[in-house]
């Protein structure tokens, strides 16, 4: 059963395939109408979220298909101590795919070895978030026209930041890629990321504390939140959590084409007269999520036929 857990698990032909039926779902909705009619999406999220969960949910309606699932652990069987194997066993039972959202990394994936219908990482703790990444690739095809020879910084919370993880990890497989990675020394990249992906891959990066001295050489500036829930004392977040304020004024230098991406929800990371800028992308983002879902949906159905 083709499921989705980590953004490699997919081509680079296959995700261009994806960004093709996401840009024609944007052109010519009516023909996806009823794609998924009588269809099932299960959203299991023992984490909060809005867009994740909201967007799959749209996704699937505007796909003519039905949603149901909970949007917070406690008010499943998991706060009576069910396994997440048991519980990918028995929405199997009620749903014909599932957008499942976890604190423990690796969660959706037993979940997929566990259940008979396709699952899809919606996010497992500080470790990967693949349809972020969906969104973020189709928001950079359709900014950038394409995903090679492009300087990308990411700015913020990189230890935890899964979206962080995730994106890297795609854009390592295109040509003429440059990473450069802006953080605290105490949220970095986790050396995992840089030795795995990175390194392994010939990816030039360079790490640095100061977001405004490589701001004018890059194409792409991702921000992060700090992700305070990952944290083991609240002091350190207090400490970290406006290291990064992005302000029209930093933006003086920047590339007049420069895209401005964020998985939101923001918090100070961003200030919000920025957001009339033409060079923020970060809603953009939020709708293309939507679209890509769809895509998404469509083909892991259309797999599970087989
Ligand atoms: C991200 C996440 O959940 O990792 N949000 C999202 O899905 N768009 C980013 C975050 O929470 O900071």
């Amino acid at each position: 059963m083709r499921s989705l857990i980590d953004i490699l698990d997919f081509t680079t032909a296959e995700l261009d395939e994806l960004i093709a039926t996401a840009n024609d779902i944007i052109e010519n909705p009516a023909k996806y109408s009823e794609k998924c009619k009588g269809k099932k999406l299960a959203t299991l999220f023992f984490e909060p979220s809005t867009r994740t969960r909201l967007s799959f949910e749209a996704a699937m309606l505007e796909l003519g298909g039905s949603v149901l699932g909970f949007s917070e652990a406690n008010s499943s069987s998991a706060a009576k101590g069910e396994s997440v194997a048991d519980t990918a066993k028995t929405i199997s039972c009620y749903a014909d795919i599932i957008a499942m959202r976890h604190p423990k990394e690796g969660a959706p994936l037993v979940a997929a070895q566990n259940a008979s219908i396709p699952v899809i990482n919606a996010g497992d703790g500080g470790h990967n978030h693949p349809t972020q990444t969906l969104a973020d690739l189709l928001t950079i095809n359709r900014e950038k026209g394409g995903f090679n020879n492009l300087t990308v910084g990411f700015c913020g919370d990189l230890k935890f930041g899964r979206t962080v993880h995730s994106l890297i990890t795609a854009l390592s497989r295109y040509e003429g890629i440059n990473v450069v990675l802006i953080s605290p020394d105490e949220l970095k990249l986790p050396s995992y990321v840089k030795k795995d992906i990175l390194e392994k891959n010939n990816i030039p990066y360079k790490q640095t504390t100061d977001l405004e001295s490589v701001i004018p050489e890059l194409d792409i500036l991702y921000m992060t939140r700090v992700q305070r829930e990952r944290f083991f004392n609240e002091e350190d977040y207090l400490r970290l959590k406006d290291s990064y304020v992005l302000e029209p004024k930093k933006l003086k230098n920047a590339k007049k084409d420069l895209c401005i991406m964020h998985p939101l929800p923001r918090v100070n990371e961003i200030s919000v007269a920025v957001d009339d800028d033409p060079r923020a992308c970060y809603f953009k983002q939020v709708l293309n999520g939507k679209f890509i879902r769809m895509a998404l949906i469509l083909k892991l159905l259309e797999e599970a036929k087989r």
